[in-house]
């Protein structure tokens, strides 16, 4: 029996509920459908932090990757670790590290979930550079606490890095809809952004297949609020695909029902797949966070890992629980209800 090795680190907040409730999950569809799950769990936190003063050991990445894959929960706690401090020492390590370049993020309506748009069919695929660009960390200050100070944070962009984010994505539009929207700002950053839709140009040549538009972020924002169904694949930068996807989160219904994959396409260390939705501190603690987003990033793993009738039946089953009314509003369902009847509709 094939057996996979994951590593699981549910995080801060309620990354630790819904790790549990899709471990649940991929447990009872890894048994049915015929292929082991080996787990190891991480306790690297904010909590980690406190008693440690890292959050994760020296030797983290290197333990990570040996794993075929990364199941992660949420990272932050703001009141006691500064989130610049957390997520700089656990979340970007891991996706810069690991060269998960590709962060990929579904946006539709499930069965029974309203959303507050008018229009319901869309099917959008947001593709984020994840290893550069807005959050390279090329920085500094000085002059600090003086009315002198000056802070730059300096985006990167490489020929590398937004090629491999480009191609990535027109390989999905060829397997989708056949439509690509990259997203830029060129008509206000002449650099970066001009070079990144150069970059468009040269990759669409080879697929002529796809049907390519360039968008600025800020009509693309109005357009996935008005006009959702007509796009595909979305394909954008670091930055502006971060805040692209808590619009796509917010027009599927909530951050409850966003989805991700942390993706290294080449295979040349673990993926990481989590729920956008972070630790959520005011709902911690309180058995009412819904599960779906880490279920549904579950079933991306295990369709990364190749095992897609499994990924398909957790969809199978995750609809099957909305469609009956469970977790499609906030905090409507307990975390165990939703995830219940999302294990009960696996049998
Ligand atoms: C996300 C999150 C992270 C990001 C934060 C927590 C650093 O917002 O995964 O979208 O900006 O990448
Ligand atoms: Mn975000």
């Amino acid at each position: 029996m094939k057996t996979y090795r994951i590593a699981l680190i549910p995080g801060d907040g309620i990354g630790k509920d819904v790790i549990d409730a899709a471990w649940q999950v991929s447990e009872k569809v890894a048994g049915k459908t015929g292929f082991g799950l080996e787990p190891t769990s991480f306790p690297w936190s904010c909590a980690y932090y406190k008693e440690t003063g890292a959050m994760m050991p020296a030797d983290g990445i290197a333990t990570l990757r040996g794993f075929d894959a990364i199941l992660l929960g949420a990272v932050g706690w703001p009141a006691e670790v500064p989130d610049s401090v957390s997520l700089h020492g656990l979340l970007l390590p891991i996706r810069k590290a690991f060269e998960q370049y590709a962060n990929i993020r579904p946006h539709r309506l499930l069965p029974g979930v309203e959303g507050p748009l008018k229009a319901k069919d869309f099917d959008i695929l947001c593709i984020r550079e994840n290893t550069e660009g807005e959050y390279s960390g090329a920085g500094g200050r000085v002059h600090q606490g003086t009315a002198n100070e000056v802070a730059v944070e300096t985006s990167i962009f490489t020929r590398t890095g937004v090629e491999r984010i480009l191609r990535f994505g027109f390989e999905q539009a060829r397997m989708r809809r056949g439509k690509l929207a990259s997203v830029t700002k060129s008509n206000a950053q002449k650099y970066s952004m001009v070079f990144w839709d150069e970059i468009t140009a040269l990759v669409a040549a080879d697929y002529p297949e796809v049907t390519v538009t360039s968008y600025h972020i800020d009509a693309m924002a109005a357009r996935m609020v008005m006009a959702p169904e007509s796009l595909d694949v979305v394909v954008a930068s670091n930055l502006f695909g971060d805040i692209l996807t808590d619009l796509g989160a917010a027009i599927q219904g909530g951050l409850g029902f966003a989805a991700s994959a942390n993706l290294n396409p080449d295979r040349t260390a673990p993926s990481m797949f989590e729920p956008v939705h972070g630790s959520a501190p005011d709902i911690a603690h309180l058995g009412i966070a819904n599960p779906i987003a880490a279920i549904w990033s579950a079933a991306m793993m295990l369709e990364h890992l190749g095992e897609k009738t499994a990924a398909d039946a957790i969809m199978d089953a995750i609809a099957a629980a909305t469609a009956a009314g469970i977790g499609t509003a906030p905090g409507q369902d307990k975390t165990d209800t939703i995830t219940k009847a999302v294990l009960n509709a696996l049998s």
